[in-house]
């Protein structure tokens, strides 16, 4: 007895040993994103990119910063291993640093299906209104998408550009031999973007189908004008349009060939409503994708590969977001498939399949009409 009791205090100390561990782990990741966060906004990676090594004296004209935070930063980037220093010894402003190859495609270069200097902006993003979020979670209400402010929005059009100008047009539409097809074809098919964001799926559809038009819809104003923005440097204006609309909007009229919906479903308070204005977008004979989280098929405690994440942001952002507009379904970012099956149902759709694309992240669904 004596012995099982003496081991069992054992265990108990072992597993808080290793969860302080962890706690200390975190909070170093935690300064990790933050810190490259500051690289990334104030364009200390670009320029660390362009040229060999930087000393702290070097980037201040180029970035409009001071050399006593760049050096300290530069510091702490070494020593959390993200830079290398060439000089180690030399007084403190004649150290040169230099930011590994391999680091460079993930921290400066945009069009890199690796790049993840926005998901550094997603995060920062997500916790901007955390007093706002605090009362949320006592009063039952939400939080408005505007109100996580500029880093959510522009972090969340990083994240998935690459993917949306390498990928989609790529390899998702053309896994669906009859949509790839009409999108080639004429008359020029049309295509809807729903929750389209700053437009990039929207741009990405555009350029690998030379004769769509695309009309893209979000209720943000300012990711509206951020998509008309990135459509006008693409010079895709004549054939790419965004309009500041609610999904759910009984009044969206139009005939598509495509519509599209990616990962907006489960920020929308009212899912079914948006799926039936899709519904009645596509018609008959239109087809309709929705892409939404990998998560697992039902609740399990381990969660599976993705979870961990998509609870993350569901917590700190998808939930209250989509609690911000009263009625809502309350969905989260961990929307199950059955959850999706659902609201399609409800919508009038009478089947959803899975598109075969491995995606780590993503899940393509096809709903029928
Ligand atoms: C997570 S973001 C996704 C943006 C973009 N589709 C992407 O994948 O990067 C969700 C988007 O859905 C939009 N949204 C949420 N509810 C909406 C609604 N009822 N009607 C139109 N857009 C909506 C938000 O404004 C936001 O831009």
């Amino acid at each position: 007895m004596g012995t099982q009791h003496s081991l069992s205090i054992d265990a108990l100390s072992e597993k808080r040993d290793a969860f302080v561990e962890r706690m200390l782990r975190a909070t170093r990741g935690t300064f990790e994103i933050f810190s490259i966060y500051l690289g990334v906004r104030l364009g200390f990676y670009d320029a660390l990119a362009a040229g060999s090594t930087l000393t702290s004296l070097e980037p201040g004209s180029r970035t409009r910063t001071h050399e006593r935070y760049v050096r300290e930063w530069l510091e702490q980037q070494t020593v959390a291993q993200v830079l290398e220093v060439e000089n180690e010894q030399a007084e403190a402003r004649t150290r040169r640093f230099r930011l590994p190859q391999a680091y460079a495609e993930v921290l400066a270069d945009q069009d890199s299906l690796n790049c993840l200097a926005p998901l550094t902006r997603l995060v920062a993003g997500a916790v901007h209104p955390l007093r706002s979020l605090l009362n949320a979670y006592r009063t039952g209400g939400g939080v408005p998408y505007a109100d996580y402010g500029s880093d959510l929005r522009e972090g969340q059009a990083g994240i998935n550009r690459a993917v949306f100008l390498k990928q989609l047009g790529q390899e998702w539409l053309p896994a669906m031999p009859d949509v790839h097809a009409r999108l080639l074809g004429f008359p020029p098919a049309r295509i809807a973007d729903i929750g389209c964001g700053a437009g990039w799926s929207s741009i990405g559809m555009a350029q690998c189908y030379q004769h769509a038009r695309v009309d893209g819809f979000d209720l943000d104003e300012a990711s509206i004008e951020l998509a008309r923005k990135n459509a006008a440097e693409s010079s895709l204006t004549d054939r790419v349009q965004f309009h500041l609309r609610d999904a759910g909007d009984p009044q969206l009229a139009g005939r598509y060939d495509l519509v599209t919906a990616f990962e907006c479903l489960h920020d929308m308070s009212q899912p079914v409503a948006a799926l039936k204005a899709i519904r009645r977008l596509a018609g008959d004979t239109g087809a309709v994708l929705v892409v939404e989280e990998r998560v697992g098929e039902t609740f399990t405690a381990s969660g599976n590969d993705v979870e961990w994440m998509m609870y993350g942001w569901s917590v700190l952002h998808c939930l209250p977001v989509g609690k911000a507009e009263a009625p809502s379904a309350e969905t989260g970012t961990v929307m199950r498939p059955d959850t999706l099956r659902g609201y399609a149902r409800e919508a009038g759709f009478r089947r959803v399949d899975i598109l075969p694309i491995d995606h780590f992240f993503f899940r393509l669904y096809r709903l029928y009409a």
